[in-house]
């Protein structure tokens, strides 16, 4: 098959090179032309600077040139003739009243229509949306081919699923690839890209209406996001305000019943990422234009939010901190592990919250997303990014701090109460977004005070 792929960021770069692998030719494009001169020199670290995923930049580098192909959205006019299927992938982030931006999404329609009215060839071509859409989108797309007049073609939806972090894995092997048209030859087009998956014993291939397609996406990830916060505004609330409740024994008490997910069963400082807070907001905002109630996404929603930053209050409260003209070692940046994906993050609500509240400086460490924090806290946006030193390790981010944040699950941080003791005295105070430190109470046996999402706060006064 010959493939087109708008758009190269996380999905569409990965999509890309996925299914390059089964063989066909693939085309991904860009307007991002420092993106297509990265991924055209195949080298890992330039691509890594911009989607850095185990197991991408090898799979780019073995069919770059051969099966797959990057250029810029200017020069696509010469290979869309006898294109098969189009993925568009671009972004579709929020607006400020949480309804989706479509304006990258209807600038990729349009030119990719103004180009397709022209061929020569006028085979059948479907054009995919894997990018997440509101519900309709589909059949906006079909109006806007109509209005451009393209000949023998169709519009489908087959959203995307994959977790950031393991987006090369989940790619080849998904859980379900769902796929939404309304002619039974673009089913075809599409069972053929995807022929490993459609009569695959453990994967699901669902074909349905464009519209139920869209509309799987944003019940999946509402419901993913409604589980989190759950746990946030259940579990983690129960161990704040009870005694004696251990978080870890909660968790696995409730999940062993068979029809409960361990899957986000963890208590934090909320969940990031460039997905979940835009498609609940979207689908808020989907509801309340169609006249239907959205108070339990709403709720949802706030609790995240909520989570982000209130321990940064709590800290003030419970523990008697004081932020004013200190230091803060700042564990993890990106949403979360695996990933330099910074959208979202926790982190950004975290720096913003302690340079509001007058601290010296943030000592910060990231095993991948340092370059990233140096572009969203650029010092000639907000002089108050000055304040933001950047380290190579745990030890030497906490070297002359008052304070630790822990913001992102890392599992590098899992073990850091030895790190702690031999880089920082007591008294001194750890604030646990993860709960990463899984023997916390030795170190408050040793007079450090400890934090967490989900337990009151610890000391050696509190604890004896
Ligand atoms: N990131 C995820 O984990 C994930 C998972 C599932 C679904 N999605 C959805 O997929 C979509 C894309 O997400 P992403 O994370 O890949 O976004 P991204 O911002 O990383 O990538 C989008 C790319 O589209 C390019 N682009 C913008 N306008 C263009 C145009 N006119 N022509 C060609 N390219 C253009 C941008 O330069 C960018 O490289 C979004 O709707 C998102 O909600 C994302």
């Amino acid at each position: 098959m010959k493939i087109l792929v708008a758009g190269t960021g996380f999905v569409g770069l990965t999509h890309a090179a996925v299914i390059s692998e089964y063989g066909h030719e693939v085309y991904a494009y860009d307007v991002d032309e420092k993106k297509i001169a990265a991924y055209c020199s195949g080298d890992p670290k330039q691509i890594e600077e911009y989607v850095n995923e185990p197991g991408l930049s090898e799979i780019i580098a073995e069919n770059l040139n051969r099966y797959l192909f990057f250029l810029h959205a200017n020069d696509i006019e010469n290979i869309i003739e006898g294109t098969d299927a189009i993925f568009l992938c671009p972004p579709t982030p929020p607006n400020p009243n949480g309804s989706s931006d479509l304006s990258y999404y209807l600038e990729v329609a349009n030119h990719l229509a103004r180009l397709l009215a022209k061929r020569h060839d006028q085979r059948r071509v479907v054009l995919i949306n894997k990018s997440t859409v509101p519900i309709g989108t589909a059949r906006r797309l079909e109006g806007v081919l109509k209005q451009h007049n393209v000949p023998n073609a169709g519009v489908a939806s087959n959203p995307e699923f994959l977790p950031e972090g393991d987006a090369v894995e989940k790619s080849r092997r998904p859980d379900r690839v769902v796929v939404g048209a309304d002619a039974e030859d673009d089913f075809k087009i599409i069972r053929r890209i995807y022929s490993q998956f459609v009569n695959h014993v453990r994967i699901r291939y669902i074909e349905t209406t464009p519209e139920t397609a869209e509309a799987i996406k944003y019940t999946a990830n509402t419901l993913l996001l409604t589980y989190i916060s759950f746990w946030n505004g259940v579990g983690a609330r129960l161990g704040e305000a009870f005694p004696n409740i251990r978080m870890e024994d909660l968790k696995r008490g409730v999940t062993a019943d068979g029809r409960i997910s361990t899957w986000g069963s963890y208590v934090s400082n909320g969940a990031g990422g460039s997905c979940f807070g835009k498609d609940i907001q979207s689908l808020i905002y989907q509801f309340k234009s169609a006249g239907q109630p959205a108070d339990l996404l709403q709720a949802v929603y706030d609790i995240n939010e909520f989570q982000k930053v209130y321990l940064v209050d709590r800290a003030i409260q419970e523990a008697g901190a004081n932020f004013n003209n200190r230091t803060v070692a700042l564990l993890g940046l990106a949403f979360k592990q695996r990933t330099n994906d910074m959208r979202d993050a926790s982190s950004l609500q975290v720096v913003n919250a302690l340079l509001g509240r007058g601290v010296k400086s943030i000592r910060a460490y990231d095993p991948l997303a340092m370059n990233e924090a140096r572009r969203f806290f650029n010092p000639d946006q907000n002089h108050l990014f000055e304040r933001i030193s950047y380290h190579n390790s745990p030890r030497e981010a906490m070297q002359g701090s008052d304070m630790l944040f822990i913001s992102t699950d890392w599992e590098e941080f899992r073990g850091l109460s030895r790190t702690i003791e031999q880089s920082v005295q007591p008294p001194y105070l750890v604030i646990d977004g993860r709960r990463m430190i899984p023997d916390y109470m030795e170190l408050v046996e040793r007079g450090y005070g400890y934090l967490a999402v989900g337990s009151p706060y610890l000391h050696k006064n509190a604890s004896s």
